[in-house]
């Protein structure tokens, strides 16, 4: 279950004009290009703002554009220059459209002669869509205020005026002040000896895609894990960040002889406060995590064997627009559980398997044909609205069954070439697909029919033989959940005391959508999962026991839904109070209090569901 941020919740027709271009942004890369971004900022954490300028470097590609249209939502723009060659400006008319509740606002910028940089003067407003701004006392350590960016899928323009669209890659260098005592850190080269100096540089000399630009600034300790690897976090967290990411450079290695050196230099993990609306996010060099994975044992560092494939699958080989995100998020799912099969072994990497395709196949009889597609009809699909189990489990579902087809050397031949082919590009799933043909259906002959990889791409639903991992100790948990349910076997019974993160979802996902109340007062009596520190179980636990009637678990789940924003693992514990009169109104003073702590993303999606719920 993935969860859609409110900014995208609006189905919107688009002129069929518009769809050859990437229908999420305005630009028009068929006149110019962005091909190098210099941000000079400054962190105005009394103002909640990012305030400075952004000099783009351009590629004019029609000798007779008027102008440079760009991205923007919510900027406040206070003058704009031309620079030629020589660096010397002028200054350029420009007209901000009015905003347009998912794009935001086209900002037209006359340019006719076409200078060779154009260099915006502006500033954000503190309840920017890619911000969120946090107070000391919202922070583990209450030193220091924090801020931090999420820009995927369209948020970049919320803090840059730029061409927001997953097609154009730009190289970026950026000068960024912030108060003594504060790090500052981008998705690009950073310095682990730099001084707290307030006066920070960065460099990301491989061009990116705006969806992968990033920022954080706070109180920000480092730690090494490796010799090419560190973690950041506040403190008080990095010392088990540390721990639980100890084994980054091996997850690094295992990918590299799979799929060819990292590019990038250094990896490094950002773990942010609670608030962070995702689990992770593969920022180039420095993926941004949730502290929700530090549970101690490292049973979910899946999450960084996700955001690491994303170094080749993503971030070297980008999809080219929304509609084409399972590019990223199905051949991540697909490589991060190969990372976990090769450093943690088959048993758990098949245990994660089954539970993406079980997930998936719980859920998506309920999506619109459309949205059922691996390549959607991207006509009315928000941005955000393609990042659906489907990207991840159907996506990665397909990948398997290739690798099962033709043999796992086969495949896994056929995928390294692939990232060195479309190495530093943006692509489609049409080009994908014809490299797919031509590289391994067609040079392989016999091992699967060209037919069936089009019902995958193009179809609703999941083909019928689709291959399905086995899991002696899942099928354990699905005897022993039945013999509970049943009423044969006692709650105190169960074999959990050897149960790993996964064998304990994998026993509350396929709980009843709404147990009896004493099933849940028995488990919680034998096994104490309210209270749980694993958000993982403690999402799953509250939705089924609030679903149960089971009163007595409410204030815990408020306490779980307070302190963690990351929509993933707080949504479906409002949605589960949203049903019930009583419920609703709990819900609704929870929110009410915990608002403020809320990256505007998650206040944006909670408030869709209790708006939903009070309408019924
Ligand atoms: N790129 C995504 C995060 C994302 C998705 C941001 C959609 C904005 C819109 C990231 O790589 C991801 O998939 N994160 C998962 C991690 C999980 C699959 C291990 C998440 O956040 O839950
Ligand atoms: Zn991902």
């Amino acid at each position: 279950m993935r969860v859609i941020p409110a900014l995208a919740l609006g189905a919107f027709v688009l002129p069929l004009s518009a769809l050859a271009a990437d229908p999420h942004s305005y630009a028009q890369p068929d006149q110019v290009r962005v091909t190098h971004l210099d941000l000079d900022l400054a962190v105005d954490f009394p103002h909640k703002a990012l305030e400075g300028r952004a000099t783009l470097t351009l590629d004019w590609k029609n000798p007779k554009a008027p102008a440079l249209v760009l991205d923007t939502r919510d900027l406040k723009i206070a003058r704009v220059e031309g620079l030629d060659a020589a660096g010397r400006a002028t200054a350029l008319k420009f007209a901000l459209a009015p905003r347009d509740r998912e794009l935001g606002s086209k900002l037209t910028i006359q340019a006719p002669a076409h200078p060779a940089r154009v260099r915006i003067a502006y500033a954000t407003v503190p309840a920017a869509s890619g911000l969120q701004w946090l107070t000391p006392a919202q922070t583990a350590d209450k030193k220091l205020p924090f801020m931090f960016s999420q820009s995927e899928s369209i948020h970049a323009r919320s803090w840059v005026p730029l061409q927001d669209s997953p097609a154009i890659r730009f190289t970026y260098t950026a000068h960024v002040t912030a108060p003594k005592d504060v790090r500052v850190v981008m998705s690009a080269l950073n310095d682990a000896r730099h001084p707290l100096d307030g006066d920070f540089r960065f460099d990301q000399p491989h061009p990116i895609p705006s969806y992968l630009l990033a920022i954080a600034a706070g109180d920000l300790a480092v730690r090494e894990t490796g010799p090419r690897s560190a973690v950041y976090a506040e403190p008080s967290v990095a010392g088990k960040a540390a721990h639980e990411f100890e084994d980054t450079e091996k997850l690094i290695e295992a990918t590299e002889k799979l799929y060819g050196p990292y590019a990038w230099g250094r990896y490094d993990i950002l773990v942010l406060p609670p608030s962070f609306p995702y689990g992770g996010m593969e920022n180039p060099n420095m993926t941004f995590a949730t502290p929700t994975v530090l549970v101690g044992d490292k049973s979910l560092v899946s999450l960084v064997s996700h955001e690491l494939a994303h170094s080749w699958s993503g971030n070297l080989v980008t999809a080219a627009s929304w509609r084409d995100i399972w590019l990223n998020e199905g051949f991540t799912t697909y490589v991060q559980g190969r990372i976990t099969e090769a450093v943690y072994g088959k048993a758990l990497a098949d245990e994660e398997a089954l539970l993406s395709a079980r997930a998936l196949q719980k859920s998506i009889g309920e999506m619109p044909a459309n949205s059922q597609k691996l390549a959607p009809d991207p006509r009315g699909v928000g941005a955000d609205d393609s990042l659906s189990d489907v990207a991840y489990d159907k996506g990665s579902w397909f990948l398997r069954t290739l690798e099962q087809r033709f043999g796992r050397a086969t495949f896994d031949t056929w995928l390294k070439a692939y990232f060195h082919r479309h190495a530093f590009t943006s692509i489609t799933t049409e080009q994908m697909l014809a490299d797919m043909k031509a590289n391994l259906f067609d040079a392989h002959p016999g091992a699967m029919d060209w037919n069936e990889a089009k019902a995958w791409v193009y179809r609703s639903g999941i083909p019928k033989d689709a291959p399905l991992p086995t899991s002696l100790r899942f099928d354990a948990i699905d005897k022993e959940r039945a013999a509970f349910l049943a009423g044969t076997l006692d709650a105190g019974q169960l074999d959990a005391r050897s149960w790993n993160t996964q064998e304990w979802m994998y026993f509350l996902d396929r709980l009843p959508d709404a147990p009896a109340l004493s099933t849940m007062k028995q488990l919680d009596a034998a096994w104490h999962l309210t209270g749980t520190p694993n958000a993982e179980i403690g999402m799953r636990w509250y939705s089924h026991a609030i679903a149960a009637g089971d009163t007595a678990v409410w204030d815990a789940a408020r306490e779980h839904m307070t302190r963690i924003g990351r929509m993933y693992l707080t949504l479906p514990v409002y949605k589960a109070f949203a049903a019930t009169p009583e419920g609703l109104a709990y819900a609704k003073a929870a929110y009410a209090n915990a608002k403020d702590g809320y990256h505007p993303m998650t206040q944006g999606a909670i408030e869709a569901i209790l708006t939903k719920a009070s309408k019924k």
